[in-house]
């Protein structure tokens, strides 16, 4: 069986990092891991074996076990219109700027091609693990809506009401009623315009099947994933932190923890007590955003009942396989047995 780890959370609190240290972890345990990554920084890309940054599963030239991919946001609309529309649909709906244009601008866009591509590998069997460092969009939390929304975009009413009652019947009225009268308008604006509009808008309708059945494959996926929510104490990520907490459980599993990343380690918060006097003014400011750190985490794991990990915040950015593992080692509190990673400390 293939376990699915979802690793989300605000902008740069580590999200990348944590996901490759997981999988590098698992990987050494003896699991197959497939690291799906979104935007690594050059040299984590380079650790990684992504120096061809392949949007296809590439195994690890140093590292047995472990696949790395990049997660390939543009393709989505392009591979909804292949997927769930006649060839001779899909090929019109390329080309068609509308389309293009909607691809673009869709916000959930990006998240909702990060969930399918997630699912596909998820459902390929060829992995123990998948670990998924998901786009940033909306806090993390886009990922998981996205396949409704995408869903809801298509079929939805406003989609209905343009596009009518049942599809064949509509085309037909659209050939024989509404393009003559189009095609009127559209010599006044002096183009086809409203013509191409109108036949973006029936050909997409008729993806609705497919991306409705698709949604609901990936919303399967996300609801068996085990979920790591990252974060620091960080006002901003720590309140995506809490909307994940708050929001989550309606849409997919409830977080298998809560990572708060780039801590200060806990021994800092008693220190020395002899030491020179510009050195304990260093000291005790230190000692006092520890505490600081602690109480965050405390206070979050007492509220929302969340099993709370902290990783250390490292003297430089862990870039190599034995950088990533080592912080993996460093952290406290992870449930590995809970994420199915057989590896303890
Ligand atoms: N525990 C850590 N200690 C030190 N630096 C870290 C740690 N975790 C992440 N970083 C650094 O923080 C930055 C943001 O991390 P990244 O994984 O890219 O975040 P995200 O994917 O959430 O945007 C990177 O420069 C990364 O090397
Ligand atoms: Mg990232």
């Amino acid at each position: 069986m293939t376990r699915t780890l979802l690793v989300t959370g605000g902008g740069g609190v580590g999200k990348t990092t944590v996901a490759a240290a997981l999988g590098v972890t698992a990987a050494k345990a003896g699991m197959r891991t497939l690291v799906v990554t979104v935007d690594p920084a050059q040299r984590l890309a380079t650790a990684l074996g992504l120096a061809g940054l392949g949007h296809e599963p590439e195994p690890h030239a140093d590292l047995e076990n472990l696949w790395v991919a990049m997660l390939d946001s543009g393709a989505s609309w392009r591979a909804v219109a292949e997927r769930h529309a006649a060839p001779d649909v899909a090929e019109r709906l390329a080309r068609n700027e509308f389309f293009l244009a909607a691809a673009e601008h869709f916000p959930a866009s990006q998240a909702y091609a990060a969930a399918d591509q997630a699912a596909t590998y998820a459902q390929a069997k060829a992995w123990d693990l998948v670990v998924v460092d998901t786009p940033p969009s909306g806090g993390g939390i886009d990922f998981f809506t996205a396949p409704a929304q995408m869903a809801d975009l298509v079929g939805g009413r406003l989609l209905r009401w343009i596009t009518g009652g049942p599809l064949p019947g509509r085309r037909f009225f659209y050939e024989r009623a509404a393009r003559p009268i189009l095609r009127i308008a559209d010599t006044v604006l002096g183009s086809d315009l409203l013509e191409r509009v109108t036949e973006f808008l029936l050909d997409l309708r008729t993806t609705y099947d497919g991306v409705a059945q698709r949604g609901r494959e990936i919303e399967r996926v996300l609801k068996d994933a085990s979920i790591l929510v990252v974060t620091t104490t960080n006002p901003a990520p720590l309140h995506e932190a809490i909307r994940f907490y708050r929001t989550l459980p309606d849409l997919a599993s409830t977080p298998k923890a809560v990572v708060f990343n780039r801590s200060l380690p806990d021994s800092w918060a008693d220190p020395p007590k002899r030491l020179r006097a510009d050195v304990r003014e260093i000291v005790d400011r230190w000692s006092a955003e520890t505490v600081r750190q602690r109480d965050f985490r405390d206070e979050f794991s007492a509220r929302y009942g969340a099993t709370v990990v902290s990783i250390p915040l490292t003297p430089r950015p862990p870039t190599d396989l034995e950088g990533l593992a080592e912080l993996a080692v460093s952290a406290s509190g992870m449930p590995w047995a809970d994420l199915g990673i057989g590896f303890s400390q």
